[in-house]
C-alpha cells in the first residue's frame, strides 16, 4: 500500500475531468490560469513533484529536467510533442506521454472547416460586408476553386490525416498522400495515391493539408520552393505545427497571389502579433491553434493525459506512452 499520495503538477486551467481523477489518487497542484507559467515558477513547483501533467507550451528538457529530481512522468495535453526532448527524457528514465486518438476526428472536422472557409472566400466575404461594400449581388466578388472533385493532397497520411481523407470522400475527392510511410490499407480503402516526392504532390493537388509531426525533418517541410511548385489555385491548410511551414516564404507566396490562400491554426511564431503580416493577409484565415478545441474532446484528452499519469505512478503501463523503452512492470512504485 502505498502511504504518501504522489504529488503531481498541472501547468494550466484545463478541464475538471482528468483533475477528479488525478484528485483521487495524488495530491495536485495547479497553474490555475490561461497564461503560460513562468519558466521559473514552472522550475519551483516541480522540485518536489512526482509527475506533471503539461501543455505544449512548457518546453520539458535537461534543464526543467534538472529542476525535476522526482519526475517519473510527463503527461502532455495534446497528440503532438515536439515540446518534449524524448531522448533525453528516456536516457533519465522518466516517462512522456500524449494524447493520440482523442483529438482525431475534431481535428481532421477543423482542418475541413479551415479547407473550406479559405477556398471559399468567407474571411473576404465577411469583411467586404463588414466594410459596408455589399451594395448589391455581383458575380465577380468571392469567387474560388471548387472543392467536389478536386484534388487533396494530404502530407502525413496518420490518423489525423486519414480522418481527413475519409471526409473528402462526400467531396468526390482525388486523394494523394506524401510521408515516410506508404499505408496500402489506406491506398485501398480510400483510394488514396502514394506520391514518395513531395514534390510531385504539391504540383498536383488543388488543396495540401499538412498532418505531419514537427520533427527536424519536417522543419520548414513547406519552404518557398515547395509553394512554388504549388498551383496558382491551390490553398494551403495547416492544422499540424507552424513550423512545418517557412512563414515569411507562405507570406510572400500569398501577397503575390501565387498561392491562393492558406487556412492555419497554427503558425511560427506562435502566438502570431495581432500585426504579423500573415495577419493583414485577405487570403489567409489564422485560427489561434484550436482545432482540437471541442467540449468532448477537452474533456478527452484531460481524463486520457489523468489516464497516463495515474498508471504510470501505479507502475501500470501508460495507456500512450511515448517511449516504451523507460517502462518496467511496477517501475514507479
Ligand atoms: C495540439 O496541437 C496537439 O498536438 O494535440
Amino acid at each position: 500500500m502505498r502511504t504518501v499520495r504522489p504529488k503531481v503538477l498541472v501547468t494550466r486551467t484545463i478541464p475538471e475531468a482528468g483533475i477528479r481523477l488525478l484528485d483521487a489518487e495524488c495530491d495536485v497542484v495547479q497553474w490555475r490560469s490561461d497564461e503560460v507559467i513562468p519558466r521559473d515558477t514552472l522550475k519551483a513547483m516541480l522540485a518536489d513533484k512526482d509527475a506533471c501533467l503539461t501543455l505544449v507550451t512548457e518546453r520539458f528538457d535537461a534543464d526543467l529536467f534538472d529542476a525535476a529530481p522526482r519526475l517519473k512522468v510527463v503527461a502532455n495535453f495534446a497528440v503532438g510533442y515536439d515540446n518534449l526532448d524524448v531522448p533525453e527524457a528516456t536516457r533519465r528514465g522518466i516517462m512522456l506521454t500524449n494524447t493520440p486518438d482523442v483529438l482525431t476526428d475534431t481535428t481532421a472536422d477543423y482542418a475541413w472547416m479551415l479547407l473550406m472557409a479559405a477556398a471559399r472566400n468567407v474571411l473576404p466575404g465577411t469583411q467586404y460586408i463588414a466594410a459596408g461594400n455589399w451594395t448589391s449581388w455581383k458575380p465577380n466578388i468571392g469567387v474560388g476553386p471548387d472543392i467536389h472533385g478536386a484534388t487533396l493532397g494530404i502530407i502525413g497520411m496518420g490518423s489525423i490525416g486519414r480522418a481527413v481523407t475519409r471526409r473528402a470522400s462526400g467531396f468526390g475527392m482525388r486523394i494523394l498522400y506524401h510521408g515516410p510511410h506508404r499505408y496500402p490499407d489506406a491506398e485501398a480503402s480510400i483510394g488514396a495515391e502514394y506520391r514518395e516526392r513531395k514534390e510531385d504532390l504539391l504540383r498536383e493537388a488543388d488543396f495540401v493539408s499538412i498532418h505531419a509531426p514537427l520533427t527536424p525533418d519536417t522543419y520548414h517541410l513547406i519552404d518557398a520552393d515547395a509553394l512554388a511548385l504549388m498551383k496558382p489555385t491551390a490553398v494551403l491548410v495547416n492544422t499540424a505545427r507552424g513550423a512545418v511551414v517557412d512563414t515569411d516564404a507562405l507570406v510572400s507566396a500569398l501577397s503575390a497571389h501565387r498561392l491562393f490562400a492558406a487556412g492555419l491554426d497554427v503558425t511560427d511564431p506562435e502566438p502570431l502579433p495581432a500585426n504579423h503580416p500573415l495577419m493583414l493577409l485577405p487570403n489567409c484565415i489564422v485560427t489561434p491553434h484550436i482545432a482540437s478545441a471541442s467540449f468532448a474532446t477537452r474533456d478527452a484528452t484531460s481524463i486520457l493525459a489523468a489516464r497516463n499519469i495515474l498508471a504510470a505512478l501505479r507502475g501500470e503501463r501508460p495507456p500512450s506512452l511515448i517511449n516504451p523503452e523507460v517502462f518496467h512492470e511496477n517501475h514507479a512504485q
